[in-house]
């Protein structure tokens, strides 16, 4: 029986109840045996002992929306932008085109260095979209690289189909056309390699009623549905998955009061990307609004070579609590607990008995040094199924 003691734990946030100081954490077999006070902890036979010498201690991020495999990159596409050009969504085409074109070992060595730089910003769990094939042979490749990631680093990948990311220069002239190839020949063959099926919902890309279609499709052959959702202009997407009961509604930032009362009484994940919001130099999301009406938020980084190409959760945690308003707590609730909820991960994000031992040993002594001091990597351990995974030299 493989197991270790965490002590010395200044300040513990299990995201169930107050954070405790001076606590402990014991693992045993992967999974959390104890979570609480260091007075409280059982002693424990032979095992490894962690002396956290007054740290903070929190559950491992849960990055719940990333687009991480692709190819090429679009820095001259942001010095445009910087100039005034507006952000269409256009230069996903231009991805497309450097991802077809590499060999799948390409595109693994590249997202596997995005990986393990997210590990090494405490990340336990990640959310990776298809969406940079757009044919389905691409597609594929895509979501085996995704699959692949898991099994070779020590994270928790979870698969999203995104064939509907943009219709492909192929199907310029026939945007129905491409729905129905999404619909009739991706959906069907991307099966078995992923988990959630993503619609980019929004003028000029994708209807709510083309949505609408490839969802049905996709709920037929069992895949949930995640919604790029009124990121660019309030185009219906977050009204759609409250009525089709999506797992999660995404980017929102063009949603009112009104669409957030129907996610939350729907029980859609609001999944809130302030990296994307931030390169695009345009407002926030209204998370506290969308934490008030009662929608479990979660945070993620959105990782992509367009609007967002962040892969350390530390950051979104900066720009959710300066920029958007939501507090340490949240932010940090958000980004751990509300991402595993909105991945159907009942087993993560929080610290207690039976939870998977995925937690992260920050080289501060409580979470507000994320945001206090946003530009430091505050990453002194991380512990994934209850094994290091990075521990920072
Ligand atoms: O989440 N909004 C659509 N998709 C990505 C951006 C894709 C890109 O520009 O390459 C996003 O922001
Ligand atoms: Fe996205």
């Amino acid at each position: 029986m493989s197991g270790m003691l965490l002590t010395g734990i200044g300040h513990l946030t299990t995201n169930l109840g107050e954070p405790i100081e001076r606590g402990a954490v014991s693992i045993r077999d992967g999974h959390i045996a104890f979570a609480g006070a260091e007075a409280d902890a059982p002693e424990q036979g032979p095992s490894d002992r962690l002396d956290c010498e007054g740290r903070a201690v929190i559950p491992g991020f849960v990055d719940a929306h990333t687009h991480l495999v692709f190819a090429g990159e679009r820095s001259k596409e942001f010095e445009s932008r910087l100039a005034g050009e507006p952000y269409t969504g256009g230069g996903i085409l231009s991805t497309v085109e450097s991802t077809r074109t590499s060999s799948t070992e390409e595109l693994y060595d590249l997202a596997s260095g995005r990986v393990r730089r997210m590990i090494a910003n405490g990340t336990t769990t990640v959310e990776i979209k298809s969406g940079y094939g757009l044919d389905l042979d691409t597609e594929l490749r895509l979501l085996e690289v995704a699959t692949r990631l898991g099994e070779t680093h020590p994270v928790t990948v979870k698969t999203t189909f995104l064939g509907a990311h943009t219709v492909s220069t192929e199907y310029r002239d026939d945007r129905d056309g491409y729905v129905e190839l999404v619909v009739e020949e991706m959906l069907p063959r991307a099966v078995g390699l992923a988990d959630y099926c993503d619609v980019f919902v929004e003028d000029g890309v994708f209807s709510v009623d083309q949505a609408e279609r490839i969802f049905a499709a996709a709920a037929s052959l069992g895949l949930p549905a995640r919604v790029h959702a009124d990121q660019l202009s309030r185009s219906g997407g977050a009204g759609l998955a409250a009525r089709i009961g999506a797992a999660s509604a995404d980017h929102l930032d063009h949603v009112t009061e009104e669409d957030a009362d129907a996610l939350a009484a729907a029980g859609v994940s609001a999944v809130l990307v302030p990296g994307a919001s931030f390169s695009l130099r345009s407002p926030q999301a209204p998370g506290p609004m969308l934490w008030e009406a009662g929608c479990t938020v979660a945070l993620a980084t959105d990782c992509n070579p367009g609007t967002s190409y962040v892969e350390a959760m530390g950051f979104v945690i900066s720009l959710a609590v300066v920029q958007m308003g939501l507090t340490v707590d949240q932010a940090i609730w958000a980004a751990t607990r509300g991402g595993a909820l909105s991945l159907g991960l009942e087993d993560r994000g929080a610290l207690a008995e039976g939870m998977q031992a995925d937690l992260v040993v920050l080289d501060a002594p409580s979470p507000a040094h994320i945001p206090y001091r946003p530009a430091t990597n505050h990453i002194w351990t991380v512990i994934q199924d209850g094994k290091q995974s990075y521990r920072r030299d």
